[in-house]
Formats: C-alpha cells, structure tokens, sequence
C-alpha cells in the first residue's frame, strides 16, 4: 500500500507534444514547420524517420482520450500546432486547424479531463524561419498574434496555459548545437532567439488573460541540477558556468532577476556576445518577460556532472567519483537521478518563490517490447516513476508548491532527432498497425493515481 501519500486535489497527467504524435502533416490546411524540413534534410534524424505520421492521433484521438479515461488521468498535457493555426506564420488564421482543437478541447472536458495546453512545443512555421526564425524580434510578435488566435477560440474552455515548452531546447539545440530545427549551429543566434523567446513568452500572457478569465499562466522549463566532477575549482567553475546557461539563462528572467551577470560576461568573454553585451535587449523588455505568472511547469529528466575542458583528461579523475560505475541510465544514454528532482524544486521554490509548481514532464525511454502475450512489463519504468514521485513528496513535505505531475509520455513517439528508436510511452505503439498498448507503467500509474500515492520502498524487479 502507499505510504507517500499526495495533498488533496494534487493533479495527475501525461504530456504529449502535437508534432510527435499527430501526424496527418498535409491535412486540413496545416502548413509546414521547421520540424518538417529538418526530418527532410538527410542526416538529421537518426532513424530518417519525421513527424509525418506518427501515431496518427489527428485522426485517433477519440480513441486516445478513452485511453486516458480508462487510465484515470485527470489532466492531459498536450501541444497546439502553430502550422496548422496560421500556415503561413503570420496573417490568415486557418479555421480548420482551429476547428480541431476545439472538437478535441470539448471531447476532453466531456471526459472529465483537464486540458493543459502548451502554445508552443518547438514546431515553428517554416515561413517564420525563412524570415530568422527566433532570432529576429519579430517572431515574438507572430507568437502573440498566435496566441491570441488560439485563446480567443479556446479560451472559455481551456484554463490552463503554458506559453513555452523548454526555450533551452528551443534556442540551444536549435540554433547553437544545431541537433534540433532549424538545425542552425551559432552561439551568438541562438542567444538572441533564447530573448526573444522569453519576451514572446511574456508578451502574450496578458494577451491569454484577456481572452481566458480563469486562466491561469505559466512556461515551462527543462531543469538540469548540476554538480562539480571534483572539488577543483576549475570543475568547480565549469559546473556554475553550466548552470547558468542551462537553468539560470531562464529562470532568472522569468522571475524578473535579469539576465546572469556572471553568463553574460562568459559570453562576451567567449565571442557570443558583443563587447557591450546584451545588445537586442530592449529596456522594457526584461519587465515584459517578468511579467506574473500563475506557475512554473519543470521538466526533468535527469542531473549533470560537469568537469572542466581546462584540465587534461587525465588529472580530472575526480569525475568518476560522481558517474559512479553503477548508475543506472536510461536507452537514451541520460543517468537516473531521482534525487535531482527533490533538489531542483526546493531550489526552484526558495530561490524564485513561484506560487505554484507543476512537473510538466518526467519519464524514462526504455524499449520494453510486448512479450508474447502482447503484454509490456515495464518494470524499470515503474521504478524511475515511482522513484520520482517520491523525491516530489519529499520536495512538497519540504514545503514546495507541487500542484501536480505529467508523466512523459502516454504515448510512444517521435523522439525528435533520435525518431522512433526511443520509447518514453506509458503506452506501446506500434507504428506499423497503430495499436495502443497500456503497458504496465499505465497501469500501474493508474493505480498511482486512484489512490493519490506511490510506495516509498522499491518495488522488487520481476522482469
Ligand atoms: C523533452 C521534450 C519532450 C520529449 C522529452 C523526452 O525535452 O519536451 O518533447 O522529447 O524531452
């Protein structure tokens, strides 16, 4: 029986994002995205696989919204596509992509489900980026115009908003390391569009208020504790370096703290930035993306250990101490870490004092296939939910504001650059007939959330 039990009304989801699972690219007017022209660039994803069809839920989300029923979820996370609203970036609103958002939203409500909607999940139009992408000011202006086309139809019925999914991923993997689209690799580009994403971020809360008069407001952020690989204080100095421009790059203007001194003289230092630093910020601009929100949503999947590139490989031993041989990780390659979850969000809530937080992601890739009986026993995914949800109620017993979880993912999906090779799913798909398996993490998530709390004691593997 759990032991662990979470506050009355506490909120339990699963989180999806619309180029991963719907498919149906060509349909109903929806124009194309940059996620569409990276899958068609050769190389670019690992699988050569795209969004194109994915798990078709632009066609089966009747039947994915009875999965969520039968599940028990009480909300579900999900992501509009901006090519489908405006195709064309800017300008004529297509009713169409509208038209099924609404149908959706209704059949959510109808099913006693709360819809969290996330306005953007990384699927810019294409005709945006022929235009700079986030790296011009004016994208923040086209995400507004969005923003109001989605809330001004949604707003009476959605009352949950999250304005940005992970702008790290948006800017960084992006326009920096270019493994995400539009694929771009350069520093100073993808530090100007991480401003621009903020200020777009801040622009159109007030915009969603005005349509939506129970809204409540937030962005999300993936958050990446970090630690030292040794006590060197070159390693010592890496690890802040990361922090700052993984976590601190975000949170501290969301929360009205400016930019990080520290990170902008890094950048200046390194060439990313011009001598006078924050050049396309704008004096209000740092109000605008303070603006007051309702809640942070943070993603997480896992720590950092972070070792200086100043030492030589060999005198950075200490590195070890920290990746110990037995940590486990998941397909993906990332460390299971649950405690890093605890620690960000008591970090999170006494540094920034959000109000009120909400995991808007967390779960594991592991490929788990059906056995013979066509059943999935996941058990590694039950311990590293079960394991995170209870370093959250260790964070809420601490006294952090945890209003709910959305374990990633109900489905299995496109996995971005890594295609359908990586299976986050509480639910098997397969792609070849479309089927939807719960697997045992769905129903034991289930189970999790009839009786609103998890085992603090490790389940025993069986499998
Ligand atoms: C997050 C993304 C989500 C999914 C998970 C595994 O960074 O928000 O779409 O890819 O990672």
């Amino acid at each position: 029986m759990p032991d662990l039990i979470f506050p009355p009304g506490f909120v339990w989801g699963a989180a999806t994002s619309a180029y991963q699972i719907e498919g149906a690219a060509q349909e109903d007017g929806r124009g194309e995205s940059i996620w569409d022209r990276f899958c068609n660039t050769p190389g670019k994803v690992k699988d050569g696989s795209s969004g194109d069809v994915a798990c078709d839920h632009y066609h089966r989300w009747p039947e994915d919204i009875a999965l969520m029923k039968k599940l028990g979820l009480q909300a579900y996370r999900f992501s509009v596509a901006w090519p489908r609203i405006i195709p064309d970036g800017r300008g004529v609103v297509n009713e169409a992509g509208l038209d099924h958002y609404d149908r959706f939203v209704d059949a959510l409500l109808a099913a006693d489900i709360e819809p969290f909607l996330t306005l953007y999940h990384w699927d810019l139009p294409q005709p945006i980026e022929d235009r700079g992408g986030w790296t011009e000011r004016c994208t923040a202006e086209a995400f507004v115009e969005y923003a109001e086309a989605v809330s001004r139809r949604l707003g009476d019925r959605v009352e949950n908003w999250i304005t940005h999914n992970e702008p790290w991923c948006a800017s960084m993997l992006g326009y920096q390391t270019g493994h995400h689209a539009p694929g771009i690799r350069d520093f100073s580009a993808a530090l100007r569009a991480s401003h621009h994403l903020l200020l777009s971020h801040g622009m159109s809360v007030p915009v969603i208020r005005a349509n939506s008069r129970n809204a409540e407001v937030g962005i999300t952020l993936n958050l990446v504790p970090a630690v030292a690989a040794s006590d060197s204080e070159a390693d010592r100095d890496a690890c802040r370096h990361f922090d700052g421009y993984f976590n601190r790059w975000f949170l501290d203007p969301v929360f009205g703290r400016h930019y990080p001194a520290d990170m902008v003289r890094d950048y200046v230092d390194a060439g990313h930035l011009p001598p006078e630093g924050l050049s396309f910020v704008r004096p209000a601009d740092l109000d605008m993306i303070a603006t007051t929100t309702d809640f942070i949503g943070i993603n997480y999947y896992n720590r950092e250990v972070v070792r200086s590139e100043k030492i030589p490989e060999a005198e950075n031993k200490p590195r070890k101490v920290f990746v110990a041989p037995e940590s486990e990780h998941t397909d993906i390659g990332w460390e299971v870490h649950p405690d890093g979850l605890r620690e960000i969000l008591i970090r999170v809530d006494q540094t920034y004092q959000p109000g009120k937080i909400y995991v808007t992601e967390n779960g594991a890739s592991y490929g788990t296939r059906p056995d013979s009986t066509g059943e999935v026993h996941d058990v590694r995914r039950i311990q590293y939910l079960r394991e995170h949800l209870a370093a959250a109620h260790h964070a809420i017993d601490a006294g952090v504001p945890l209003a709910g979880y959305f374990a990633w993912s109900l489905l299995d999906n496109f996995e971005w650059a890594f295609g359908y090779a990586q299976r986050f799913g509480i639910t098997w798909v397969d792609y070849q007939t479309q089927q939807r398996i719960p697997k045992d993490s769905a129903l034991w998530y289930r189970d999790t959330i009839l009786q609103n709390g998890v085992e603090s004691e490790a389940l025993k593997a069986t499998a």
